[in-house]
């Protein structure tokens, strides 16, 4: 280990458990992972924090829609959400939901601080009121000036709510972001928020009172606070702030929070002015990160043009994907994903350069020597001093850009080390000198010398890809030695091991049969037969249990106080049932009727809004122009005959 630099704190955003992540989240969490395994093995104390912002209108509408608790929901796909952290072996330290006891009671108090400073106020919220979806807009969220949800028309309405003093703060605000330039970056984002609180800062709404999956408010439990205050505390709750602050002491403030250009915002104005009037410190530093986007514009689940990060690993393993979004994209700019710059860096990077100089270098060391590194001898040439300072040399460049987010340099500056090597190779013709015995001692230190250059990209790829360093290491005849980053400054530790040639560390891809394949995965082609992925097997037992039924929608309605929900009431055989879903975004009710549906029967009763639900109907997911919808799944056969 190297000695101690101290602290260092750094953060991803707490995602929405709205739907499973896609690959714009993973490139956020991939950049946060790369700089906290860097700074661990530069030798600092890391604190590595993500999680999942689980409240919220937005989450109980879905799990409304769903016809389960938000919290069931939730819980599902924060599983998701950890299974894919856990496959990528992302490095957190800590996972922070929402809905832990821990932050709930946290974010209270916090609350109450605010309050007690004075900060906070009760108030009148104005805004445009959608009456079914029970939500206020703002004139700018409208859709031609109708609900951005439902597309129903919206009225003017009040009410209650707690507000914010946030115009207290705009002068400091303004005097942060003028004189200390380094809490915001990049630059266009600082130049940005100077614009937007120059206009001059409102008070800030952060109550709630027409949905209830919130934190309640502690001095007046009708309310639920604002998600976003909710969310941004998230930071310093993990820490056990205020009420067990032995890690809040020793990690806060955080040394940089990772978020994207569209949270800037409320990652510069709201939570440093919440910080402020809490007289807390400030972290040290925001940094705002560009959107991968799609050819045809921003990827988004309703449009149904994401990219699944999952599909990618299982094809080409975590570091190829983790590479391909360090070393493609600029940290600050927007990007365009597709599978053809992808697969063209997995190739060219990946297989040719580091594949290939891997590979030869372990053949020629079992072929002219025995699989043993040879010792350094006298036949020395320039060109080894040459190899010996790039490679020695990129170890402090590496740093440099390190410092300033430049993952993609970073990557660079090791492959330049990776290509001349490769060039050496060229240039020094080891299979020429093995062809003479008077030549082994030349042969010797280039066998010796390429083994310690890969040796030093073994060390200096580890933040950004760490099995692979464990991969190329085994072929070394170094498989368990510890990584310390000050080897990657000498160049004299690989002499007498053992090399053992294995598997190509990344075999070469057929790009346009990849292609192909990746585009029918996403549903682009037809004529496909790739299988699905599907959810744990089961064994028959398992589907028996199912009892499944045949009903008829005798009549439907809406949820006297629920609007997402619709009520039916089904004939199963002898029995009238009333079951009740979330589908009321989908259906008209009098369209309803008479449908002839699939019943999960046999369905522990539950009450949804204060009526009964008696089994769940089938439904299908069904996109239309790209929004998300559902069908019926209906049939031809006989009420209350069984489904089997
Ligand atoms: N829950 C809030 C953050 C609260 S932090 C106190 C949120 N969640 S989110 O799930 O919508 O987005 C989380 C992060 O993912 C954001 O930083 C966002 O910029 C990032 N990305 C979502 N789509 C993205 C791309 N297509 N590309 C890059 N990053 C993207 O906002």
């Amino acid at each position: 280990m190297a000695e101690n630099k101290g602290k260092y704190y750094i953060t991803t955003p707490i995602y929405y458990p709205s739907s499973n992540l896609h690959i714009g989240h993973t490139y956020c969490t991939v950049m946060a992972d790369a700089m906290a395994r860097f700074k661990r093995l530069a030798g600092y104390d890391v604190h590595f924090l993500t999680g999942t912002d689980e409240h919220g209108q937005k989450i109980q509408t879905i799990a409304d829609e769903k016809g389960v608790t938000p919290q069931e929901y939730v819980d599902e796909i924060v599983a998701g959400i950890k299974d894919l952290w856990a496959t990528m072996e992302i490095s957190y330290d800590d996972f922070i939901r929402t809905t832990e006891p821990r932050h709930v009671k946290r974010v209270q108090a916090i609350f109450k601080k605010l309050y007690e400073k004075g900060d906070i106020y009760k108030g009148e919220y104005e805004g445009m009121y959608c009456t079914p979806c029970e939500s206020f807009w703002t004139e700018s969220q409208l859709v031609d000036g109708k609900c951005p949800d439902c597309g129903r028309p919206v009225t003017k309405a009040k009410e209650e709510a707690y507000f914010f003093r946030l115009s207290k703060y705009q002068d400091r605000l303004l005097d942060l972001f003028e004189n200390t330039p380094e809490f915001l970056e990049p630059e266009t984002r600082r130049n940005e928020m100077i614009a937007f609180v120059k206009q001059g800062l409102e008070d800030l709404c952060i109550s709630r009172s027409t949905f209830d999956w919130g934190i309640p408010v502690p001095i007046d439990e009708k309310h639920v606070i604002y998600v976003w205050l909710d969310a941004l505390s998230n930071y310093i709750t993990a820490l056990g702030y205020p009420d067990e602050p032995e890690l809040y002491e020793k990690y806060w403030p955080a040394n940089v929070h990772l978020v994207g250009k569209e949270i800037v915002r409320f990652h510069t104005v709201i939570w440093p002015a919440m910080l402020m009037s809490m007289e807390v410190p400030l972290p040290q530093k925001v940094l705002g990160h560009g959107w991968l986007l799609l050819e045809g514009g921003k990827m988004s689940k309703s449009k149904g043009n994401v990219v699944d990060p999952v599909v990618l690993i299982d094809r080409y393993g975590i570091d190829a994907l983790k590479y391909f979004l360090l070393r493609e994209y600029t940290f600050g700019q927007d990007g365009v994903f597709t599978n053809e710059v992808m697969l063209k860096r997995m190739n060219y990077d990946l297989a040719n350069d580091l594949g290939n100089l891997v590979s030869r270098t372990v053949s020629m060391i079992e072929k002219y020597n025995g699989g043993i590194v040879p010792e350094y001898t006298d036949a020395v040439d320039p060109l080894d001093e040459e190899l010996k300072q790039i490679a020695t040399g990129a170890a402090s460049k590496v740093e440099a850009y390190m410092d300033d987010f430049k993952f993609n340099f970073a990557l660079e500056e090791i492959w330049v080390v990776i290509r001349r090597a490769n060039k050496y190779i060229d240039e020094t013709m080891p299979w020429v000198l093995a062809k003479d015995e008077a030549d082994k001692p030349r042969l010797d230190n280039v066998l010796r010398n390429l083994t310690e250059a890969i040796r030093v990209v073994s060390v200096l790829i580890y933040p950004f890809m760490h099995t692979t360093t464990d991969a190329m290491r085994e072929q070394l005849g170094l498989a368990g030695t510890e990584i310390k980053w000050e080897d990657a400054f000498v160049f004299d530790l690989a002499g007498g091991a053992k090399v053992c040639k294995g598997a190509p560390i990344f075999p070469r891809l057929d790009i346009d049969k990849e292609i192909e394949e990746l585009e029918a995965l996403e549903g682009k082609h037809k004529d496909v037969n790739i299988p699905l992925e599907l959810k744990d097997e089961i064994v028959y037992d398992d589907f028996d249990k199912l009892d499944l039924r045949v009903g008829t929608i005798l009549s439907a309605e809406k949820h006297p106080d629920a609007d997402k929900l619709l009520v039916f009431q089904v004939q199963m055989g002898t029995e009238k049932r009333q079951i009740i879903s979330g589908v009321a975004k989908y259906f008209k009710p009098e369209d309803c009727v008479g449908k002839k549906v699939v019943v999960v029967a046999n369905l522990k009763p539950r009450k949804l809004r204060g009526l009964e639900s008696k089994g769940m109907i089938l439904f299908a997911d069904d996109e239309v122009n790209g929004k998300e919808s559902l069908a019926f799944v209906t049939t031809e056969a006989k009420d209350g005959n069984p489904v089997t």
